[in-house]
């Protein structure tokens, strides 16, 4: 039998604790199908520089390009706020997405009717909204040279440049996830102002011809703001560059009702790289409060996108839905009179629902 040979990069602040129940559930996700996974740690972020003077080891590097799957947690550390790039736990993660050349960042984002009250939105919003943000990784702003700081520090340069070939390899992603989907594309640019914006739209117009069967719409990034929370059920698979992305996953985010919810897939031409798209969230480390939710996502993510096992991975995502039927609540997702649990009973109930759907776990029957 295959064993899956899967990095886990805990990282850092509520990482830990969220990708532990993640492993939990892969686990379970083993027992039931008859799948063997190798899961190593290796440390990332503030961890990596902890354990290794470096926000991505050796080590890690030699792991994650060998692996067939990598999952992770959480990078960040308030501690290391002040620390020289190289050093700081946000460059590890850049460093890794860059290894991996990661280019395609798939962000799904639904609502449930059984957490409507947890978003800000009226619900006449939320219903109905699936959308599938993807987000150009490992280009834009986030890599562009030159960067840094000039003037002895009292000016400061970043570059946006984006190539023909970067555009249409992410293009193609969107375009073909779309046909599985209701077929329609929106692509986020600001081509009013700027050029690699107009180079995007140029791009995706003709990259979009190889897909007839899908609609195609351009939007400027701020009317896309606008339209995400005015007409979310509208929007089908949106496709944006790097920044704008991390701006609109964030803001999507209000949609599902909590950050600890959603999960993303990046992925490549190597092993993919799987993590929740919430952050470290140093306050909330330790104290088995975070929703492990987005983490077991994305072990979903990685069963279905990593590793090509799509009933695993849709049974992971029923035994989510289904403990969210059943009221399991974490803090982020809990009214004043429900009952809340931490961190290690959402994951244990999510696992035991893995291993038999038809069962309603113990911990529910008070
Ligand atoms: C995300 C995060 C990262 C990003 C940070 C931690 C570098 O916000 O994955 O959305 O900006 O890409
Ligand atoms: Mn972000």
């Amino acid at each position: 039998m295959k064993e899956y040979q899967i990095a886990v990069l805990p990282g850092d602040g509520i990482g830990p604790e969220v990708t532990g129940e993640a492993v939990r559930v892969l686990q379970a996700a083993g027992e039931r199908f008859g799948l063997q996974f190798a899961l190593q740690d290796y440390a990332v972020g503030a961890a990596g520089v902890a354990a290794a003077g470096d926000p991505l080891p050796p080590e890690t590097r030699a792991a994650v390009v060998k692996a067939d799957a990598v999952l992770l947690g959480a990078v960040g550390d308030p501690s290391l706020d002040h620390a020289p790039r190289r050093m700081r736990p946000e460059s590890g993660l850049l460093a890794l997405r860059g290894l991996l050349g990661v280019y395609a960042n798939l962000r799904p984002v639904a609502t449930n009717p059984a957490l409507a009250f947890c978003s800000p939105l009226k619900p006449e919003h939320l219903a109905g909204v699936d959308i599938l943000i993807v987000r150009e990784l490992v280009g834009g702003l986030y890599y562009g040279e030159p960067r840094g700081r000039e003037d002895g520090g009292r000016a400061a340069v970043n570059t946006l440049r984006y190539t023909e070939a970067e555009v249409e390899r992410v293009a193609r992603v969107a375009l073909a996830a779309a046909r599985t989907r209701r077929r329609r594309l929106l692509s986020v640019d600001k081509a009013n102002v700027l050029e690699t914006s107009q180079l995007w739209r140029e791009t995706v117009t003709r990259v979009a011809q190889d897909y007839p069967d899908v609609t195609l719409e351009h939007a400027y990034v701020d009317y896309a703001a606008m339209r995400l929370v005015t007409d979310s059920a509208g929007i089908d698979v949106l496709l944006t560059e790097n920044m704008f992305g991390d701006i609109l996953s964030d803001e999507a985010a209000v949609l599902a009702g909590s950050l600890g919810l959603l999960p993303s897939a990046s992925l490549g031409d190597g092993p993919g790289l799987f993590e929740p798209i919430h952050g470290s969230a140093p306050a909330l480390a330790g104290k088995d409060v975070a929703n492990p939710i987005g983490a077991i996502a994305s072990a979903a993510l990685l069963l279905r996108h990593g590793l090509g096992l799509a009933e695993p991975a849709g049974a992971v995502e029923q035994a989510i839905a289904a403990a969210l039927e059943q009221g399991a609540r974490t803090r982020d997702i809990a009214r004043p009179s429900d009952r809340m649990i931490g961190t290690r009973e959402m994951g244990g109930w999510i696992a035991e629902l893995v291993r038999s759907p038809a069962k309603r776990p113990l911990s529910l029957v008070r």
